[in-house]
């Protein structure tokens, strides 16, 4: 990355405010925070900052509130975890900006950590308005970027803030980008992409642009129903994208002019509907009933993909086998993810769901690195420069 970090600029006693994402998974009825990885990824700048005697106001948007005060997605709850994490009481904001936040900042000592209220209660965050920018700029002397899950948003606080303060990456955008760059620079070969969720569309950018890099990619998920079916196999309900459907075949087809094995799916798991009590079974890709949808990869699957998994050097995994949410149905997610945990290579975790569930299997310590970033890092490894980065200071030279 060629930019500047919080390494690079003197941050003693200044007031440096902190793009962060704390946008964590919630419980639907507690509301409590069920995965606080990405808390935790932003502990090196915080406390780096913090020894450095810089005063931090961190900013983040959490859940998508469009614009209005929504009750549940106070920071509250964040702020709480993010104390106890670092061992001392992070005081919250009541807004975003305002003159409550501007006395906050100003009682703000040397070391101390103040988080502002959830900044997309304001509409003018998504617009990206400037004099809203310009408001949240000056409660600061430095600006950091460490908000890798949220640098593909062009908002106000992930760049139009940066136009008006020196601006500078944070440690985990330093991190994250990183490894994402060496995995599209240098991967050990033999390197496979495992890709699965819902949707063919949210994977074409780095399916397209990683096609050159890899030698195998592994469809597994409900994205799978739209390569079954470009192949003219029966898929039931699944999910199927019929704009994607060329997409699909050119896709299949590039990859066998360039001597990339593809696999998919030979078995599925499927169901007569999408419930927990739904009637079950196995089958071949040949045999799904019209009236049926897969909602997982089957055992012969899992078999193949484990086979070419363990000859690679590099995998980069994207997304679950199946609707792993019910727990009947994530077998081919939990079994690619226990195998990735247990093989020796350089192992990449898009982040997203398929980090939610290496995170909730206690695996995450065996991955190589999982990133805090969903459709940041997918559109990162597509090419896409993201808009939250291209605005940070350029490294000289
Ligand atoms: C994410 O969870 O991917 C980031 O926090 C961005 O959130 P958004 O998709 O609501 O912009």
């Amino acid at each position: 990355m060629n930019k500047l970090t919080i390494r690079d600029i003197e941050v003693g006693n200044k007031r440096v405010l902190v793009r962060v994402d704390f946008n964590v998974p919630l419980d639907a009825k507690t509301g409590v925070i069920t995965d606080d990885s990405r808390i935790r990824a932003t502990l090196p700048t915080i406390k780096y900052l913090t020894d450095r005697k810089a005063r931090v106001i961190l900013c983040s948007h959490l859940g998508r509130p469009k614009g209005k005060v929504v009750k549940q997605l106070r920071l509250t709850v964040v702020a709480r975890r993010l104390s106890r994490i670092l061992g001392h009481t992070v005081k919250v904001a009541n807004d975003g900006i305002g003159p409550e936040v501007d006395k906050a900042v100003e009682a703000l000592k040397a070391g101390q950590v103040l988080l502002l209220e959830n900044i997309r209660f304001h509409p003018e965050e998504e617009a990206n308005d400037a004099a809203f920018a310009q408001r949240l700029a000056r409660l600061a002397d430095i600006y950091v970027n460490d908000a890798f899950g949220a640098c593909h948003r062009a908002h106000a606080s992930i760049v139009g803030v940066a136009r008006y303060l020196p601006a500078v990456a944070g440690l985990l955008v330093e991190k994250e980008t990183k490894v994402l760059e060496g995995l599209l620079a240098n991967p050990h070969h033999p390197f496979a992409e495992l890709s699965g969720g819902a949707k063919v569309s949210d994977k074409i950018g780095v399916l397209e642009n990683t096609m050159d890099k890899v030698d195998s990619i592994l469809i597994g998920g409900s994205m799978a129903a739209t390569f079954l079916k470009a192949q003219d196999y029966e898929v039931g309900l699944s999910l199927v994208e019929d704009d994607r459907l060329d997409f699909a075949t050119g896709l299949m087809k590039d990859a066998a002019q360039r001597g990339v094995y593809l696999l998919l799916p030979v078995d599925v798991v499927i169901a007569d509907r999408l419930s927990a009590e739904a009637e079950v079974k196995t089958v071949s890709i040949e045999n799904i009933p019209a009236d049926w949808r897969i909602v997982d990869i089957g055992p012969k699957t899992i078999k193949n993909f484990s086979e070419e998994l363990r000859k690679c050097q590099t995998i980069f995994w994207n997304g679950p086998m199946g609707v792993y949410e019910i727990a009947r149905f994530a077998k081919g997610t939990q079994a690619m993810a226990r195998l990735l945990a247990d093989l020796r290579a350089t192992i990449i975790i898009g982040g997203g769901s398929t980090a939610e569930v290496v995170t909730a299997m206690e695996l995450a310590d065996k991955m190589t690195f999982v990133s805090t970033g969903g459709g940041a890092s997918l559109r990162f490894l597509g090419g896409e420069k993201l808009p939250g980065i291209a605005v940070l200071l350029d490294r000289e030279g």
